[in-house]
This record gives structure tokens, sequence and C-alpha cells, in this order.
């Protein structure tokens, strides 16, 4: 059934293929940037991901103008600050963010702070506070995913107040997005699982919460179907170039369909507990996505029961809660399955958060924007539940 209403957006070029990181300068010279700045972190870097991109630059005019690899885990405000700072003094034409959702929503966070000629991104909270025309951003995951490269989203944590923010803009969404399957291929078994969980997680909540549309549930579907053939062939061997490949198409096509959906109570919860315990975003949403959809059953029973035949179940003659019920049992076999060869945490407790830590992220969570998307209602006791029962 279509919705009354929707609205549809993603303004992002898509390269996917190998090789797809040697058209990196011919598209900065399409978007008439000469000089980039790149943004990772130490692990991409070690990686040797940065001499790939370097390899891409040999041959052409275009040239690499400083390579920012200070991003944390999690993006800051003082990281965001501090790099925007430098791309100013060393007169920089383009953001090109290579790395995971962090360093590609760092990028963004700093390209906020130039665009809008102020020194602080905390300035610029709130809703549409982002008017002027922002820098040129290639994006690079090498992680698959959060899908920062195709959505309007930078997730930025606070230090001060020790909370993630979420920026929200149309003008978020980088220009180009390069999708490389050598770029993935170095990522350990344990953040491949997580990131991989991310994505299922991002496409689960766009096809099952209150803003889902047509499209995005299309693109939510074939996000789905490739992580039920990809995820666990990539986490068992990272080598293994075509499942690579499946597994960044998904967390791409994943990113587009939340762009416009949005997530649920899945994400809120994440983003607190993150904020918290600091939980890796992908560690946290794997574990509570089976019980937040235990959650939602009684509102969306049909929506999570049609994910059964994507998750690689026949479907049966059995009410749609029935039905829902198979689904999340399958997705509880398949955490199981990631926990065993790869050691990805199935519980809070096991993924470094104590008890007394609940309480507080409860509290965060309930405010977090991204509850407003889910179908059912929750309030502090319920997200409390939630984590207790997850815990
Ligand atoms: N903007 C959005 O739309 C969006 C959506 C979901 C999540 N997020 C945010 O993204 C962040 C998480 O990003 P993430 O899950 O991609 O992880 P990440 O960027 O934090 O990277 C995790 C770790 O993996 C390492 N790594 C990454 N790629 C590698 C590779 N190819 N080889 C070896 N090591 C590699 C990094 O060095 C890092 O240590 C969180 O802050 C989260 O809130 C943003
Ligand atoms: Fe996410």
């Amino acid at each position: 059934m279509l919705p009354n209403y929707y609205q549809y957006y993603c303004p992002v070029k898509i390269l996917s293929g190998s090789m797809a990181v040697s058209n990196i300068p011919f598209e900065m010279g399409t978007l008439g940037s000469k000089k980039a700045m790149i943004v990772t972190d130490r692990g991409v870097v070690g990686a040797g991901l940065i001499e790939i991109i370097k390899a891409a630059f040999s041959d052409s005019d275009k040239e690499i103008g400083y390579i920012f690899d200070e991003v944390p885990p999690d993006s800051s405000d003082r990281i965001v600050n501090k790099l925007a700072k430098i791309y100013k003094d060393t007169r920089c034409d383009c953001f090109l963010a290579v790395g995971g959702g962090s360093a590609i929503d760092t990028a963004k966070g700093a390209n906020i702070v130039i665009s809008e000629k102020t020194d602080d991104l905390l300035k610029l909270q709130g809703a549409e506070r982002i008017h002027a025309q922002l820098q040129p951003m290639i994006a690079v995951p090498t992680t698959a995913g959060t899908g920062s490269e195709v959505t309007k989203v930078s997730v930025v944590y606070n230090e001060g107040a020790k909370v993630k923010m979420a920026f929200v803009s149309d003008k978020l969404y980088p220009n180009v997005a390069v999708i490389d399957p050598r770029m993935t291929m170095t990522m350990p078994p344990k953040i491949t699982a997580a990131t991989g969980m991310d994505a299922l997680t991002h496409a689960v909540e766009a096809y099952t919460c209150l803003q889902k549309n047509p499209i995005d549930d299309a693109l939510a579907k074939l996000a789905i179907d490739l992580i039920r053939k990809y995820l666990v062939r990539a986490t068992e061997n990272g080598k293994d170039e075509e499942a690579r490949l499946g597994m960044a198409n998904a967390a791409l096509f994943a990113g587009i369909s939340f762009s416009n959906s949005m997530v649920g109570v899945v994400h809120a919860l994440a983003h607190s507990i993150g904020a918290v315990a600091h939980v890796p975003h992908g560690v946290a949403n794997a574990i509570l996505l089976p019980w937040c959809l235990e959650y939602n059953i009684n509102k969306v029973p049909q929506f999570i029961a049609e994910l059964s035949p994507l998750l690689g179940l026949s479907p049966e003659y059995l009410t749609p809660k029935e039905q829902a019920e198979k689904s999340i049992s399958h997705i509880r076999n398949l955490l199981n399955k990631l926990n065993q060869i790869s050691g990805l945490p199935i519980r809070l407790r096991d993924a470094g958060v104590t008890e007394e830590k609940l309480p507080k992220a409860a509290k965060i969570a309930i405010n977090d924007g991204a509850v407003i998307y889910n179908p059912e209602e929750v309030s502090y006791d319920d997200a409390l539940e939630i984590y207790k029962k997850a815990f």
C-alpha cells in the first residue's frame, strides 16, 4: 500500500567496482577541485589504504593537500573543529573522506564549520541550521556499515555534554561515493560483523519505521538480500572480493534507504549506549536489534514478517505475528553465527557495559531524534526494559 505522502532524495553520484578509487582525481575535476584534504584514521592508514588513494593521484594534475589521520573511534566536536582549521590553513578545496562512519562524519562536520564560516560546530546545533553551500566532498567507505557515504546525516560526539549529536540536512549528502572492494578487504572479522549488522539495522528500521516509502522499501530489501548472501562470507574470509563488494553495496543501499525513511528505537538506544559506555555503533545495533523488533512486533507484525524470505526463510502458513517471530529468531541465529566466527558480542555485558549505566542511557535514548520514527512509542521505562533484556 502506498503512503498518503512521501519524499525521496539522493543526489550522490555512485561509483562501484574494483578500481573505482582510480577515478577520484577525475571526479575532483568535475567538482572544480584541485587540492584534497584526506580525512581518515590511524587504523585505516595502518591497513595501507591511503597508499591505494595516493597511487590514484600519481598521474594526475590533482593533489593531496593534507592527510588528517586523527579521527577517533567516534567523531567528536573538538576533532571536527581542529580539522576545519587545518583545512582552512592549508587552502584545500575538497574533502576526501577515507574511512568508516567516523572519518566520513568528521569530514561532514568540518565541512559545516568551514562553509558556515564559524569556528565551533556546537554553534550550529539544532534543526535546519545549515544554509551555506558546502565544499565538495568525496567519500570512500572502508567499512560496510554506516552508509554515511550516501546519507544526509553526520553523527558527532559532544565531548562536553557526553552525548552523540546528529546533524541532518540535505546539504550533507557527499557529492560522490566511491565503493571499491579493495578498501574493505583489510577490515578485521569483528569490525566486518559489527558494521554489517549496522547496515542490516538500517535496512530493517527503514522498512519497519513510520516514514517508510516504496523506494526505500525496495532498497532496504536489496540490502537485506545482499547481507544474507555475503555478511557471513565476508566475516569468514576478508579477502573474498565478491562478498566485500556485495556488503559494500548492501551498506550503500541501506544507507540511501534510511537517509529518507530514517531509523527507530534500535538506533536511539544504540546512540545512547554508545555515548554512555562507548560501545561501537555496529556492536550496539547488533545486540539491540532482535530485542527492539520484539518490542515493535505488535505494531508492525506484517512488516517484520515480510523480512522472512529476504533473510532466507520460506514463508509458512502462519499469522503475521508468528511469521515475524520467525524473522526475529533468524536474526538471532545470524548473531550467534557471527559471535562464533568473529567474537561479536551479543549481550551488552559482553560489550563493556555495566548495569548501573543503563538508567542514564535510557534517559538519553528517549530524547534521541530516532525514536520519533519508531512505530511504537518509547517511554523511559520501555527503553530501560529493552536494555535490561539485552544486558
Ligand atoms: N552518518 C551516518 O549516516 C551514520 C550512520 C550510522 C552510523 N554513523 C556513525 O559512524 C560511526 C561508526 O562508523 P563505523 O562503524 O564505520 O566505524 P569507524 O569508522 O569508527 O571504524 C571502526 C574501526 O575500524 C577501523 N577500520 C575501518 N576500516 C578499516 C579497514 N578497511 N581495514 C582495517 N581497519 C579499518 C578503523 O580504523 C576504526 O578503528 C559512529 O560514530 C556512528 O554513530 C553514522
Ligand atoms: Fe547506524
